[in-house]
């Protein structure tokens, strides 16, 4: 299992549109996908809500209240229009859930949980067997979990919208990175890059590419996330885009980035070698 966050330390940029939109693609592509919601605004859980509505127990039901593991992970199938049997039918999918709780926001739990090896213990053997890729939402700030999912992640994606505050937040990453990886022993945490979403105009694309300028073209996705109101239309449908819209040029957007960061992983596993 290859675990991804999607992480930037700075709100409102298109993380989880991001983790839902690349979870849809992956399971289009057959691989089976665990997304874990550790925001407490759980916009990522209330996006992929299960068909039945509401998840019974979530993320910290398990940390606090002791739930089985099994009990936190849900299967994500979304209702499908069949002509043939003249109404919704279930659409099974690769992803599965941990839902986040808004219980998260307690002061407690934001300053006096540290329990920072959570999520070395979260993933057992067996667990990383049954999936090929698992991918945090994550809010905008160092969390606690936040901290334990950095310490067990292989990699980063970084969403920005592209305004000059992307270079700040880009720079807060790389000393969380390096720290991570000289505090903790997580050596091998890497950064894959920056991708701009919610790209419209002249204005953005020539700060993309004052972007690439400053901190190189390697540092930036070539794939691009253009604005769009259908990533809204989705959100309320509550489908990624590619099972909402698979023909809709933002779906083929996200299919270009997840690509260009499959390619990007095994170039990095390579180096490793
Ligand atoms: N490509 C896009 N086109 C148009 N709107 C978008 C696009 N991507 C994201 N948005 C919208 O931008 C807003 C912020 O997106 P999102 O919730 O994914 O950001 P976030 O970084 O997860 O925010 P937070 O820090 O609050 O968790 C949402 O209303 C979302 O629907
Ligand atoms: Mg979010």
């Amino acid at each position: 299992m290859e675990k991804l966050l999607i992480f930037n330390q700075k709100g409102g940029v298109g993380k989880s549109t991001s983790v839902v939109n690349i979870a849809g693609c992956l399971s289009q592509k057959k691989k089976k996908v665990l997304v874990i919601d550790i925001d407490a605004q759980c916009t990522a859980t209330s996006y992929l809500r299960t068909i039945e509505g509401d998840c019974e127990n979530t993320l910290f039901d398990y940390i606090i209240e002791e739930a089985a593991k099994e009990d936190v992970i849900y299967n994500i199938s979304f209702k499908k229009w069949s002509h043939r049997a003249h109404g919704y039918i279930p659409q099974e999918t690769n992803i599965s859930l941990v839902p986040s709780d808004k219980r998260f926001n307690a002061e407690v739990f934001r300053k006096e949980w540290n329990d920072y090896d959570f999520f070395k213990r979260f993933f057992t053997p067996d667990l990383e067997e049954q999936f090929d890729y698992c991918i945090f939402d994550c809010p905008g700030y160092i969390s606690s979990l936040t901290e334990s999912a950095l310490r067990v992640c292989d990699y980063i994606i970084v969403p920005a919208f592209a305004d000059m505050d992307s270079l700040v937040g880009y720079s807060d990453l790389i000393d969380t990175k390096n720290r991570i990886r000289t505090e903790t022993d997580n050596t091998g945490l890497e950064l894959l890059g920056v991708v701009f979403t919610s790209v419209q105009g002249s204005v953005n694309r020539q700060i993309i590419a004052y972007c690439k300028d400053q901190m190189g073209v390697e540092t930036i996705f070539k794939s691009t996330i253009r604005r769009k109101t259908i990533a809204l239309d989705a959100r309320i449908v509550g489908k990624p885009i590619s099972y909402y819209k698979p023909k809709d040029t933002l779906s083929l957007d996200y299919i270009d980035l997840t690509n260009e960061f499959l390619d990007k992983i095994k170039a990095a596993k390579k180096g490793k070698k």
